[in-house]
């Protein structure tokens, strides 16, 4: 899809994330984790949202599906296919429209079969068999579907996950940290199925700390720091020494990454906080 072609999907402003909590028992004091963000994704777009461990990632995720803890308290703008979304709207779309891929796999529930799991959304006359072809897709055995999460690891906990969020009539897609622990082939179907939503009309938010693999298939990305969007660029920006990126923090953050080797100083940071 060209550019001109292209539809907003989502528009991300000012967003703003406290947290109230209790000091010393009575004493209440707010914390903003998160100040003033923003990012935007049209239709068949991938967007990579990359920032260090803490910056409020997975906050931004849950911001826009309406699944912050109680005790927060959100300000700003999240507008959805041209409309304001609300928490009624999100809690409509969640699960269909706009579909999720969790960071932690405590998001399973630990009492049901996996493959039971996988087949919830789904179309319940084809939606064994659909949950089948997804397991053999994402290279999990037929008989991983009668498992609990708990027998199975870590990797193929983060496929089942995934495989969840493969629905008919999906637009939005937020994936956060969907790669983390899994085996090559695995992560190039998931990289391979997310460029897929796309082609299908479909925004991505692809939270991660692997600007690599990101690159990869995405389109632009907003790099992330302290709750706040630093920067968005296309993704072709992150190319040589990183000449195109706007903002020095993006550049040292390009070049301190293992394959470009530049920026030793800051090489330490990103090597605690981003891998
Ligand atoms: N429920 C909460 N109460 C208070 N602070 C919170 C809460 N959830 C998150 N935070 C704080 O908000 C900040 C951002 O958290 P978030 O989980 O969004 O980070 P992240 O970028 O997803 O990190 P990671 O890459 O490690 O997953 C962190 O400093 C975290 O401590
Ligand atoms: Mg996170």
């Amino acid at each position: 899809m060209s550019t001109a072609q292209k539809k907003r999907l989502l528009q991300v402003e000012n967003l703003s994330i406290g947290f109230s909590q209790y000091v010393k028992g009575t004493q209440k004091r707010v914390i903003r984790p998160i100040a003033d963000m923003h990012v935007d994704i049209d239709e068949g777009e991938i967007v990579a949202v990359a920032g260090a461990s803490g910056s409020g990632k997975s906050l931004l995720a849950h911001a826009v599906l309406g699944i912050l803890p109680g005790n927060a308290i959100c300000s700003g703008s999240i507008v959805y296919r041209g409309e304001e979304l609300t928490e009624k709207r999100k809690e409509q779309l969640r699960g269909r429209e706009i579909s999720f891929i969790p960071q932690s796999v405590n998001y399973l529930d630990p009492l049901m079969r996996v493959g039971r799991q996988v087949q919830i959304g789904l179309d319940k006359k084809t939606a064994q068999e659909k949950q089948q072809k997804l397991f053999a897709q994402y290279d999990l055995k037929k008989s991983d579907g009668r498992l609990f999460p708990f027998e199975l690891s870590g990797g193929m906990l983060r496929r089942v996950l995934f495989a969840t969020s493969v629905r008919e009539g999906v637009k939005l897609v937020i994936a956060d940290e969907p790669t983390p622990g899994i085996h090559p082939q695995a992560l190039f179907e998931i990289l391979r199925q997310l460029k897929q939503f796309a082609k299908e009309g479909a925004g991505v938010m692809l939270i991660t700390h692997d600007i690599m693999s990101a690159l990869e298939i995405a389109d632009r990305v907003a790099v992330i720091k302290d709750g706040t969007t630093v920067e968005i660029s296309e993704a072709a920006a992150f190319e040589g020494k990183g000449e195109r990126l706007k903002t020095e923090y993006a550049q040292r953050l390009w070049r301190a990454l293992p394959q470009n080797e530049f920026d030793m100083e800051f090489r330490e940071d990103v090597e605690k906080q981003w891998l």
